[in-house]
């Protein structure tokens, strides 16, 4: 999704924020744009359609000078991805220069209103009524940008983080947040950045000011920053420490970030467990669960929402929690949830998975269940998100900052959370005995060990993916724990590779999917030793008397899925409810080397974003 980057200080901004929009490449876009007020005191925006780095050369032979200046990268919502609905938008006077993210409902009355002020557009955007409205207003009732954003945005209806440029006070930016987020970094010599995640701003400064919902912001260097809310009152803002390295944000040797991240599992996991896991291995304690207690103990219903990769977490999560909780459990798209006027409980619990703690429509269900008076709980990687910050209690999932846009480490350390919160809430309810608990808790310490040895498959997954990259459509096929795996592989081929591929249940197979099989259609079977295997078994059988050509994810040393299937990955033997954590990873890697092979960009796949921060 759209990527902000400001920077006010004495040095030159251009470098600055071209290195910063690099950094949020892989959140997604089409389009990038620069403003900046330049030595001479002009306001120069340049735009264009594509990469940061076709930006870079259209800048080439560009005034790019001045101290003070605004980025951003669009992924299209109004208007096609063209240069000029890329931003900065410019207001009718030349005078201001907006960046937005997010999306303005009434845009169109807005901008009818304008219009019929004489006042021309030049892109088809919503955000361009943006600076439009607030020049209008800055002009007619002769006020400073802070005043008249103050006025303009009270007109507003919809989502936005905007940053803005006034030509007449070139050492400030001002900003501004509804349902999207902005950070600010404190540098030294009092100089600000500006950003819509924490990337691009740590490798100067671990001191950061998220900005709150109807927050306005005042960045003027050397001055302290000036931070109000839409109805007037000063705010006081908390300054955080952000402990994002310059390694997490670069690739470290990999081709891809979304390797890379694939092969950071093992430590991701220990990362994850670390601190909540004693060092004798046998119990886990989470601060989620020692303050909320008695409502977790006590709660009817856990509800679960989430989007995406996150929400076939949840799906495991479910499993986990009704088996070893007995309380039972409903799994949501965050999208449908909030808008089907769910029943609601003051004694539900509701958790809300999201990796970046910034979707949109994650953010709105946690908004809804907060009014209905549950309680929940986020479990997010992103430090310091809107979701972390809006729910009471809350798991991070620790994995560290993921930027390959399909998601990987984070799936596992969502899944790895919720086994931890599944174990300490039963131990809490006593559903669970001592010697299971115990046992459990000993296995989840072995994970990232198995993880490790499973990647070790990845040169035969390698080798196996070009046998593949002449399909159009593959099915996922797995049950019980790994049903949600079969969804996770096949979204990730989906994504990446842009070959059609659907996750079933393998026993649902027969009302349907069936019919589809022949031997152009890869099946790749999750087929562990499990609970299930034998029905499995009977699956694959089905699969092969229709001439399908079968890839089975195997348990070490299982010799009769051998017989049936074309080609095997053998993975590490856990138990049942563990098993995804370690079935995910030959999936990620057959979607990852799959891509590869088809030469497509693998951390910035077409169309989708990293953060979905527009519903
Ligand atoms: C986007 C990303 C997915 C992610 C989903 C939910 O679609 O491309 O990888 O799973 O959003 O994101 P969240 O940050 O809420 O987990």
């Amino acid at each position: 999704m759209c990527g902000i980057v400001g920077y006010v200080g004495r040095k030159r901004a251009y470098p600055i924020l071209i290195k910063g929009l690099k950094r949020l490449e892989y959140r997604g876009y089409d389009s990038a744009g620069v403003a900046m007020i330049g030595d001479d005191g002009g306001l120069n925006v340049y735009k264009s359609k594509g990469k940061v780095a076709d930006l870079e050369t259209h800048c080439e032979e560009k005034d790019t000078t001045g101290t003070t200046g605004i980025a951003h990268t669009r992924w299209a919502t109004h208007g096609e991805p063209n240069s000029a609905n890329a931003h900065p938008h410019y207001s009718a006077s030349g005078r201001l220069a907006l960046i937005h993210n997010g999306i303005i409902e009434n845009y169109v009355t807005l901008k009818e209103n304008l219009m019929k002020r004489d006042i021309a557009f030049r892109s088809d955007t919503d955000s361009e009524v943006l600076v439009q409205l607030i020049e209008y207003i800055m002009l007619s009732n002769q006020l400073d940008l802070f005043q008249a954003m103050q006025v303009a945005l009270h007109q507003v209806i919809g989502a936005y983080a905007i940053a803005v440029l006034d030509r007449e006070h070139p050492d400030t930016i001002v900003c501004a947040r509804q349902s999207s987020p902005l950070v600010v970094g404190l540098g030294a010599d009092g100089e600000y950045f500006l950003a819509s995640d924490a990337s691009p701003i740590a490798e100067y400064t671990d001191r950061v000011v998220y900005l709150n919902d109807g927050d306005i912001a005042v960045l003027q260097l050397g001055k302290r920053l000036n931070v109000v809310s839409l109805s007037g009152e000063r705010q006081h803002p908390k300054v955080r420490q952000i402990d994002v390295t310059l390694g997490q944000l670069e690739k470290g040797g990999y081709p891809f970030f979304m390797l890379k991240e694939i092969f950071e599992q093992p430590q991701c996991i220990r990362d994850c467990m670390r601190g909540r896991i004693n060092v004798e291995g046998d119990r886990i304690t989470l601060s989620a669960v020692i303050d909320y207690r008695e409502a977790l103990v006590a709660a009817r219903r856990i509800i679960i929402v989430a989007c995406g990769t996150s929400w076939h977490a949840a799906l495991i999560g479910k499993q986990l929690i009704e088996s070893l909780c007995r309380i039972p459990v409903e799994v949501e798209y965050a999208s449908e949830f909030r808008y089907r006027n769910p029943v609601i409980q003051p004694d539900d619990v509701v958790i809300a998975i999201s990796q970046s703690g910034e979707t949109a429509d994650t953010l709105a269900a946690v908004d809804l269940a907060r009014g209905a008076g549950a309680l929940v709980m986020g479990v997010c990687n992103a430090i310091g998100a809107s979701i972390p910050r809006l729910t009471q209690t809350g798991v991070y999932i620790h994995v560290g900052p993921e930027i390959g846009v399909a998601s990987t480490k984070a799936f596992t350390g969502q899944v790895a959370v919720l086994a931890m919160l599944a174990l300490c809430i039963a131990k809490e309810r006593q559903t669970i005995s001592d010697e299971l608990y115990k046992s459990m808790v000993r296995e989840l310490t072995l994970i990232p060990e198995k993880m490790e040895r499973t990647l070790q498959a990845s040169e035969h997954i390698e080798k196996m993916a070009s046998i593949f990259t002449y399909a159009r459509n593959c099915l996922y096929l797995g049950r019980g724990y790994n049903y949600p795996v079969a969804l996770e592989g096949a979204l990730k081929l989906k994504e990446i590779s842009y070959i059609h591929a659907e996750g079933y249940p393998a026993a649902e197979m027969k009302h349907g999917p069936i019919a589809l099989i022949d031997s152009e259609m890869p099946v790749f079977v999750i087929a562990t030793r499990d609970k299930l295997y034998e029905k499995v078994v009977s699956n694959v059988q089905e699969v092969r008397a229709r001439g399908g050509r079968v890839t089975a994810l195997i348990t070490e040393g299982d010799e009769q899925i051998r017989h049936l299937a074309d080609h095997v990955i053998e993975l590490p033997d856990t138990i049942d409810c563990f098993q995804p954590l370690i079935a995910s990873i030959p999936l990620q890697l057959l979607a990852y080397h799959i891509a590869v092979c088809k030469g497509k960009d693998v951390d910035r796949p077409r169309n989708l974003a990293k953060s979905v921060t527009v519903e």
